[in-house]
């Protein structure tokens, strides 16, 4: 650990000399800082919505899915909707120990979502006004994203706002893995344009790209309280700790769609983790200039060194945290 530190403090100090040269504005807006063990834990029961959405519906009715569905006790879902096939499974209920409805989402099995990824096809196309009115007509977003997002945004909207009236609270929390990170995100949007009143919190794990940069910032403006968590750093770091990597493998969902030629990117919120109990928040959208960052630990151009089934595996066994 203290070499770790060691080492990004010199990383981060050879990054600021260059970004100084380069370009002084890439200077300020990038950098990591190491989240406290208070902000790690803050976000277990985030990871547990997101793991619980894996469960079958019928445990779910009763929350009563195991591990995930006990850490968060006093959680009631009113809405459990989806076929986890053509509609992706959701649910949506109240938090009362934070007073806040929840929204969570189901991911997909890695090979699905790897096809959806890769597909030649994949095009991009402006979001529906009637859904999300307002929007810059220069955002362009994944197209399968917004047609499972479709699905469900109208249920989803009309629980929401019913739960709100009847506990009598603003806060919503978007969540989800996989592609429910990318229905998550695109929830926190969403939302965020119809109920204007409400105050939003979206916390993505294992998340593809899901618009292009005019996307990126408007949800930089309009979803600020985005926590956007991937996996640890692996074997293509600089400061490589063989062991680490070897025990922490690479996740390549993230770095998909691809930014280039598909011009695809991250919004701002990247939390790394990279290790049990340790992580870095990464400023800037898509942080490729620090290695601690999932940019530069999945490189792009050969992003098939990562390693599919830890998409989903590292989830499982480390999801909890
Ligand atoms: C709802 O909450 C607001 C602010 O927390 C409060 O001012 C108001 O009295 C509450 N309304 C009801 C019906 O409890």
């Amino acid at each position: 650990m203290a070499s770790f530190r060691t080492g990004t403090a010199a990383l981060l100090l050879g990054l600021c000399c260059l970004g100084t040269l380069a370009s002084p504005l890439t200077l300020t807006a990038r950098g990591i800082r190491h989240a406290s063990a208070q902000d790690i834990e803050a976000l277990a029961p985030f990871t547990q919505f997101a793991r619980a959405a894996y469960c079958p519906k019928h445990k779910l009715h009763g929350w009563n899915c195991g591990e995930a569905c006990a850490a968060i006790p006093d959680f009631k879902p009113t809405l459990v909707d989806g076929d986890g096939n053509l509609v992706q499974d959701y649910f949506v209920g109240f938090w009362p120990e934070k007073l806040a409805v929840v929204v969570t989402h189901q991911g997909t099995d890695p090979t699905k979502m790897f096809a959806l990824m890769t597909d030649l096809n994949i095009v991009k196309g402006p979001l529906q006004s009637a859904l999300f009115p307002g929007v810059p007509s220069n955002v362009r977003v994944h197209y399968g994203f917004q047609l499972e997002h479709a699905k469900t945004a109208k249920q989803i909207k009309e629980e929401v706002l019913k739960l709100m009236e009847t506990h009598n609270v603003s806060e919503i929390y978007t969540v989800g893995h996989s592609l429910g990170g990318a229905l998550a995100l695109l929830d926190g949007l969403f939302l965020t344009l119809q109920i204007p009143y409400a105050s939003i919190k979206t916390v993505i794990y294992g998340a593809p790209r899901v618009g292009n940069e005019a996307f990126a910032r408007f949800i930089d403006q309009m979803v600020p309280d985005l926590t956007r968590v991937n996996n640890q750093r692996g074997k293509n770091t600089v400061i490589v700790d063989r062991e680490l990597a070897y025990q922490w493998p690479l996740d390549p969902i993230p770095v998909l769609p691809p930014r280039w030629p598909l011009g695809f990117k991250h919004p701002e919120g990247e939390l790394h983790l990279t290790g049990s109990g340790s992580a870095v928040y990464c400023d800037g959208e898509d942080n490729d200039l620090d290695v601690a960052c999932q940019d530069r630990t999945v490189h792009e151009p050969i992003i098939l060194t990562g390693n599919l089934f830890d998409h989903v595996k590292w989830f499982h066994q480390y999801g909890g945290f």
